[in-house]
């Protein structure tokens, strides 16, 4: 008998370690649940991730050292997303609001949203989906078309802006013919684009030319179709050079290598509607993943308690970079 329970011991005592050793990825949620989460963005100036709940128009921020969330902006009626830093200003941020491009002041009740620009007045149930800064602080936002709460979605009637300093007024129109524009980001070397349209269930790369910041040649580098795992949706890359991508009614996270187009993990997150990653935490090794329980049913709720909620996932073996910030 005691035999036995040292042997019981034992094992327990290698597998502690063996998960140690052998850092496997640990999944905490760290936030209570909103509807809607999405846009994660990590601001090393005040160590703060901050986050949307797009349909209560709320910008919330998750502080890293007192492991506390607070509401940092509100426009509640308005559908808000995405959020971008700044640059010199960690008050402020660029946010899509509805289909206007806004200024947003965090921490001030009494501050309004400064509306710099709204696009697609002819198709006025489009909102703003998902956007980022590049290297020189132009931001790449696009829209989606009507989603009725019953799930359907008008297709094609998106499109990918480019805003850069001197077009405010004027984006250009990167992509035309955009379900749900979504998931972006840049390769290291800065002469690749990544992008998602959702319903595509593929992940694109474009020639990206920096200077003059334009893409060219389309090519599709990842595809969930055969492999039925879930939608891509919100994206970012790592110190190698791989992209993390959410999968919505996937409830997962993948890293795949782009130039390679292969599969190098994935890592189960319990919130079937997985809406987009971000590097964060003072050394950038936290990968957040936002979630949405808004699309579940009452009793898929009682089966996924923690979705809606911002979760940290720790222990992956890989950094990620510092995002850009928006200079409009
Ligand atoms: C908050 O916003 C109001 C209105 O724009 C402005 O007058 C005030 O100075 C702001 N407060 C702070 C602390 O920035
Ligand atoms: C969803 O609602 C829209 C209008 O609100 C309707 O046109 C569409 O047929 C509905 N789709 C389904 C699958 O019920
Ligand atoms: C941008 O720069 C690249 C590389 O110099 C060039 O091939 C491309 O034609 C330029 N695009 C535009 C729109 O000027």
């Amino acid at each position: 008998m005691r035999c036995w329970v040292n042997i019981l011991a034992f094992c327990c005592w290698v597998q502690g370690n063996m998960a140690q050793n052998f850092n496997q990825p640990s999944v905490t949620q760290v936030t209570e649940p909103v509807n809607m989460g999405e846009s994660p963005v990590w601001d090393r100036r005040v160590g703060k991730l901050f986050f949307v709940d797009i349909h209560d128009g709320r910008i919330m921020a998750y502080d890293y050292d007192k492991q506390t969330m607070d509401v940092a902006a509100e426009f509640s009626g308005n559908d808000l997303t995405p959020i971008i830093l700044t640059k010199n200003n960690p008050n402020v941020m660029i946010a899509g609001l509805n289909r206007n491009l806004a200024k947003i002041a965090l921490y001030n009740k009494s501050a309004e949203a400064h509306i710099l620009h709204t696009v697609q007045n002819e198709k006025p149930k489009n909102r703003f989906n998902d956007g980022k800064a590049d290297s020189r602080g132009r931001v790449w936002i696009g829209t989606m078309g009507h989603e009725p709460s019953n799930g359907s979605l008008e297709l094609n009637a998106g499109a990918l802006f480019k805003f850069s300093k001197d077009n405010v007024k004027t984006p250009t129109v990167v992509i035309p013919k955009i379900s749900i524009s979504n998931g972006l980001t840049w390769s290291l070397d800065g002469t690749l684009f990544y992008y998602i349209d959702t319903p595509s269930e593929e992940v694109v790369q474009y020639d990206y030319y920096a200077e003059n910041g334009s893409i060219a040649n389309k090519k599709v580098v990842f595809s969930t179709k055969e492999k039925k795992m879930g939608y891509p949706d919100g994206m970012t890359i790592d110190e190698n050079g791989n992209l993390w991508i959410a999968l919505y009614n996937g409830g997962s996270v993948i890293e795949i290598n782009p130039s390679k187009g292969t599969l190098l993990r994935r890592i189960p997150i319990p919130a079937q509607y997985t809406t987009s990653v971000a590097w964060g935490g003072p050394n950038l090794d936290v990968l957040f993943v936002t979630t949405a329980k808004r699309s579940l049913t009452l009793k898929e709720r009682e089966g996924q308690p923690g979705a809606g909620s911002l979760y940290a996932v720790t222990n992956l073996g890989v950094r990620g970079l510092p995002e850009f910030e928006a200079d409009l």
